[in-house]
């Protein structure tokens, strides 16, 4: 089993259309799949048609895997289930800071789950206190999408920073590109300057499409509703990515 954070510390970059289009063809290729919905505003959990638990009882990701466990919803999908999200979320950052052993919180919780899947994908809200050191502490791997403008750039490097101070183990930072506007010169030069010079860059620029956004409209994965799409082909050109480096064969 391998749990995938799919992290940044900026919103708005394409974090949680990649945890659900990435999810999807996970289970697609046969790989039992969750994706937790880590984001109070549970935009993972209404693209899967699933209705966000609102009492704070039914889900308590404080609580420990047990109540963990029972929140789980199937998806319309074969192998893909979803842990919604849950408006309680909005206090993981002060319950943690209450608790001992506040960085490995969100581990203890998932803790039994992360066995019963070949793969778990976190969909993170963007943060960057203590919620981001229990990511980091419960994925095998940080997958950051990067939209090519200047000012994404900043705040990437200062996320690097972050890293560093956590004592991050870098292997475990992999980043891609998102939101590609191929019209953009600056999106043109900057994607080509990050894939000569990140060293753990994947393969598949997700491109900057309405196909993408209306997700919101449709309810459905990408590569479900709209197969042959570019934004389908860079994200199954991601997943394969990620299969050939960080998953072994099934
Ligand atoms: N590649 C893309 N092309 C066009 N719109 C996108 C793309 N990726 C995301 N969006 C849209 O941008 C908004 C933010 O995307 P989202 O995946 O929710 O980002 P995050 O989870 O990082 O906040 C959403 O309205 C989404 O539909
Ligand atoms: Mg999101």
């Amino acid at each position: 089993m391998t749990t995938f954070a799919i992290y940044s510390n900026k919103g708005g970059v394409g974090k949680t259309a990649a945890a659900v289009n990435l999810g999807y063809l996970s289970a697609a290729g046969g790989r039992s799949t969750l994706i937790c919905d880590l984001d109070p505003q549970a935009a993972a959990t209404f693209y899967l048609r699933v209705r966000p638990e609102l009492h704070a009882k039914a889900i308590g990701l404080h609580k420990g895997s047990a109540a963990v466990a029972d929140s789980i919803k199937g998806s319309d999908y074969t192998g893909l289930d979803i842990l919604p999200a849950d408006f309680t979320h909005r206090e993981l950052e002060i319950r943690y800071s209450r608790k001992k052993g506040s960085t490995r919180r969100l581990a203890k919780a998932l803790g039994e789950l992360q066995a019963e899947y070949d793969v778990v994908i976190l969909d993170c809200p963007p943060s960057i206190g203590l919620l981001a050191e229990n990511i980091f502490a419960v994925s095998d791997y940080l997958l950051t999408p990067l939209v090519p403008t200047t000012l994404s750039l900043r705040t990437y490097a200062q996320l690097k920073t972050f890293l560093r101070e956590q004592h991050y183990d870098s292997a475990r930072f992999y980043t891609f590109l998102s939101m590609v506007d191929r019209r953009k010169k600056m999106h043109q030069s900057i994607s080509a300057e990050v894939q000569a010079d990140e060293a753990n860059i994947l393969p598949g620029a997700i491109p900057y499409t309405s196909v993408i956004e209306q997700m919101g409209i449709r309810r459905e994965p990408v590569p479900y509703s709209d197969p042959s799409s570019p934004a389908a082909i860079a994200y199954k050109q991601l997943w394969r990515g990620i299969e050939a480096e960080l998953l072994g064969e099934m």
